[in-house]
């Protein structure tokens, strides 16, 4: 599955979209902020499972337990590319 199907399949796109920020921050704010990291991958893919709060806004995300460890790095790696 391509990252893009896979968020739609695991209803991130529920609450992100890759251009403007929704309930969550567009994709291609992450990614532009994490470019040049080089843990990137490890710390969005814990991220995404996890959930977290603080970061971007009020607005927690919760955890996504339905994402295997494999999936939430799938997810990382193509937000990733989504920098603009
Ligand atoms: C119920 C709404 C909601 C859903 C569903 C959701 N998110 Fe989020 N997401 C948020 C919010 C809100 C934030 C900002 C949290 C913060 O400020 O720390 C966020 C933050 C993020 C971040 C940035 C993390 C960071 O540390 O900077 C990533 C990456 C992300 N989400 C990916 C995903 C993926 C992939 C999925 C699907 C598996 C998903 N989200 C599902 C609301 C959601």
């Amino acid at each position: 599955m391509t990252g893009e199907a896979l968020a739609r399949a695991r209803t991130c796109l529920a609450c992100h979209q890759v251009n403007r920020k929704q309930v969550g921050p567009s994709y291609q704010d992450v990614a532009a902020r994490f470019a040049g990291n080089p843990d990137a991958v490890p710390i969005l893919a814990n991220a995404i499972r996890k959930g977290g709060r603080g970061q971007w806004g009020a607005v927690p995300m919760p955890a996504q337990p339905q994402v295997s460890e494999a999936e939430a790095a799938e997810l990382a790696r193509w937000i990733l590319t989504l920098k603009p």
